[in-house]
This record gives structure tokens, sequence and C-alpha cells, in this order.
């Protein structure tokens, strides 16, 4: 499976912040914001992984992240010229997906919770003879959002996006996986009444064809959108309190590699001499010593 960041639009949202610097690269209390969707592929294991910015960022994702070697990853690097919509990115994306399924994952949406893991690998085993998973999350004003509506059986009938009476409080978050057929359907997908190529769009048909399954995030997981200051206010906050009284960090792209294997001892002890003079860099280091 192939992973995809979409790490695009203009953030405007996040003005003034976002007028020179892309939203994906601000920090979330100690780390850019996109290192925690990245976070999410590496948990799932998913080493090929697509970096779709815009134009004037890329450079600069490119410094961050590099050919992702570093991490024992493999990146790739695109460009979407304007925001036409999430669905853009298979359309982007078809030479590097191939023939594979893909992973996408919205560039400024953070996830946490210790089943993650779970959650990711029966998203994956679910699309093995294909279809799509998505999950559902209750928000109290989902109306931002995809949102799922069900039937009186819990079955899924509909995915609306951004609707002004929404039908479920279960929002979609930006984390889908698909089986190949995604590369078409989103070459057919027309656009909404905002000039988007709606995910959503996507979704629904996959619904259609009776191939989506949709998963209802438990208790147990987070799921922050950072789109504006007091989402980013937030999460960097959860992040904080959540590091400080556990002692570890989360989407910690280093340490992920380690423990996954991607990356041996030396390679992580480079990581952290890299960064020595930082919490970070002590933290890579004090993880060879404790284990
Ligand atoms: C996008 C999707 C929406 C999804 C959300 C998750 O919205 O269109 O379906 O629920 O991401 O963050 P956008 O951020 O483009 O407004």
């Amino acid at each position: 499976m192939k992973g995809i960041i979409l790490a695009g639009g203009s953030g405007t949202r996040l003005y003034p912040c976002t007028i020179s610097v892309s939203k994906q690269l601000l920090p979330i209390y100690d780390k850019p914001l996109i290192y925690y969707p990245l976070s999410m592929l590496m948990l799932a294991k998913i080493r090929e992984v697509l970096i779709i910015t815009t134009p004037q960022d890329n450079e600069n994702f490119k410094k961050l992240l590099g050919d992702g070697s570093r991490i024992g990853m493999h990146f790739e690097y695109a460009v979407q010229d304007t925001p036409r919509g999430l669905a853009d990115a298979f359309i982007i994306g078809e030479q590097f997906i191939g023939d594979d399924s893909v992973c996408l994952v919205l560039g400024d949406n953070v996830f946490y919770g210790a089943q993650m893991t779970d959650i990711l690998g029966d998203a994956m085993r679910s699309i093995q003879n294909g279809g799509a998973a998505i999950f559902g999350c209750f928000m109290k004003n989902p109306q931002e959002f995809g949102v799922v509506e069900f039937d009186s059986n819990h079955k899924v009938i509909s995915i609306e996006e951004k609707p002004r009476k929404p039908k479920s409080n279960y929002a979609v978050p930006g984390l889908y996986f698909y089986d190949n057929q995604v590369i078409e359907i989103a070459k057919h997908v027309q656009p909404s009444a905002r000039g988007e190529i709606e995910i959503s769009s996507v979704n629904e048909a996959y619904l259609q064809r009776n191939q989506l399954h949709v998963t209802l995030m438990t208790r147990g997981v987070t799921w922050f959108d950072t789109g504006s200051p007091k989402g980013m206010h937030k999460a960097s906050g959860f992040v904080k309190t959540l590091q400080e009284m556990q002692g570890f960090y989360l989407s910690c792209i280093e340490e992920i590699a380690w423990r996954k294997h991607f990356i041996d001892d030396e390679q992580l002890r480079k990581c952290g001499e890299e960064l020595e003079k930082t919490d970070y860099g002590k933290y890579l280091l004090s993880l060879l010593n404790n284990e």
C-alpha cells in the first residue's frame, strides 16, 4: 500500500500565520504539523509516501523531510497548483500509486490513541479484497466536515460534505484507505458548489458500489482538525500535556521508525545527535539508553 499526504491548500483560516509559510510546517507544540499525519502512515507500516504541496512550499517540505532515508522511508513530492479538492490527490498521484492501494491522510489532521496501530491495521485488512475504509468520529458540531448518515439499523446510507443540517454527529476524519479503483472514481467526480472535487463524493461512489467500510472511532481516540488558530492551540496543549505527564513523545517519527525497525540504533543515535541541543534530540537519545 502507498501513502499520500495532502499538504496543499492556502490555509486562509490561519492568516496571517500562513501568508508566507505552509500550515503543515507550523508547529504543533514541539514538532511540525506534518509529522502527525506522517506518523499515522508509519504506524500502518506504509513506507512509500507522496507528499503533495503547493508550488511555493515544495522546497521547504523537501528541506524538512528529504527523501525519507533518514528514517527508513521513501518520500516523493508533487505539487497541486490550485486547490482543486482532496480527490485531486489521486489524479496527481496516479503514477505514484500505480497498481497499488492507497492511504490518504490530510496534512492537518492530528490523531492520537493507544489503539491507532490496531485501527489502521483493521482498516487495511478490510480493503484487502477491494473497497474503501473510512472512519466516523463523534463531533458536537460536525457541519464543517464530511458527515455520515445511518439508517435505523446503523447501516451507512450517505456521506454529505459540510451539510447545513447534519444527519448525524459522526464526522469523517482525514484518513482514508482505498483500493486502486479510487483513481478512476476521482477522475469522474463532478466539482461541488465550492468548485472542488470532494473526497465525500469519492466515498459516496464506494457506498453506491456497496464497498465502503465505515468504522466509528472509539472514545480512546482523539482527533484534531488543526485548520484554525483554536484547533492548533488545542492540539498543541494536548501534545504538551500528554508528553509531560506520560514521558513519551507523540508522533515522534524517528522513534516510530526505530520501533518499527525501519532504522537501527546507530541511525537513531545519529538523528538524536543532530538535534542534541533540544529536548526532542535528548528524548531520541534517551530511548537508546532506556532500552
Ligand atoms: C476535508 C474534507 C471533509 C473532512 C475534513 C477532515 O474538509 O472535505 O470531508 O471531514 O477534511 O479534516 P476541509 O478541511 O477541506 O474543509
